[in-house]
């Protein structure tokens, strides 16, 4: 009797279909002119919004975020930084229509990737985000003149030392961890506290994988040696996993 062959039990590997990553990532091969509100702001940055009335703030990589639009509607001293001011607000509003339009398509592939807390879902979320935008755009038009948004790139801001009392970065550093390495990471670091009389607040810590940067321990040990003091702060907002948490550094009293 002939002896029948075994039928295999997987087809070749190229009739499979590619199986998905286990943990999905954020796939971001540039990075994305793509912005917050301040009520946004307010939560991942644990912010005091009544207590900055009349201090300077700076936000960095600021992008088409509507902070500084609204923190000086409410005498806030603001002040925002981002490699893309200088253009004409027309290019800075069809670079919006552009990133938006990618990150929300992948938002809503990689749903296992964020938590509704902060919003209730990804239409809430485009939303605000969307309106912060507008509200950005508006705002630059009429006071990019007046020195209110500054073209800048990390590690080198075009500020004095200790110009600004609190000074934030969102969604910048450990987000593009891919992009920049770790001294990269380390001058960024530096550059921010420079620029600050008081406190640096850095959101988030993870990167695009939702996991802590890898490199964090490493960088607080390198600052603290510098004399720059550093903290991990709980923040009641997480949309993006793993995003609930935030950096604080500051110099050490001598
Ligand atoms: C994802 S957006 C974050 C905007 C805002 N901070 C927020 O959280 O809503 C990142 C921004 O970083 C800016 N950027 C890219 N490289 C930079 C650099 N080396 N230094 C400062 N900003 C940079 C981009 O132009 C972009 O606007």
């Amino acid at each position: 009797m002939p002896t029948l062959a075994p039928a295999p039990l997987l087809p070749p590997a190229a009739a499979r279909p590619p199986r998905p990553p286990a943990t999905p990532v954020l796939d971001l091969p540039v990075v994305s002119f793509f912005g917050r509100s301040l009520a946004e702001y307010t939560k991942f940055f644990a912010l005091d919004v009544a207590a900055l009335k009349g201090r300077d703030v700076l936000d960095v990589a600021a992008g088409p975020s509507s902070f500084t639009a609204e923190a000086c509607a409410r005498r806030i001293d603001a002040v925002a930084v981002d490699p893309f001011y200088g253009r004409p607000a027309a290019d800075l509003a069809a670079q919006v229509q552009l990133d938006y339009a990618r990150m929300f398509e992948q938002m809503r592939a990689k749903r296992r990737l964020f938590r509704f807390r902060a919003f209730a879902s990804f239409d809430e979320a485009e939303a605000e985000r969307r309106a912060a935008a507008q509200r950005f755009i508006a705002d630059y038009e009429a006071h990019f003149a007046h020195g209110r948004y500054v073209g800048g790139v990390l590690p080198r801001l075009p500020f004095f030392d200790g110009t600004f009392d609190l000074v934030l970065c969102a969604h910048l550093l450990f987000t593009y961890a891919a992009r920049f390495d770790f001294d990269w990471h380390l001058a960024a670091l530096r550059e921010l506290v420079r620029v600050s009389a008081g406190e640096v607040r850095i959101h988030p810590i993870v990167g695009p994988d939702g996991k802590p940067y890898p490199g964090l321990a490493r960088l607080r040990r390198e600052l603290k040696a510098e004399g720059i003091a550093s903290q991990i702060v709980e923040v009641d907002y997480e949309f993006f996993t793993g995003a609930n948490a935030m950096l604080v550094l500051r110099r050490a009293q001598p």
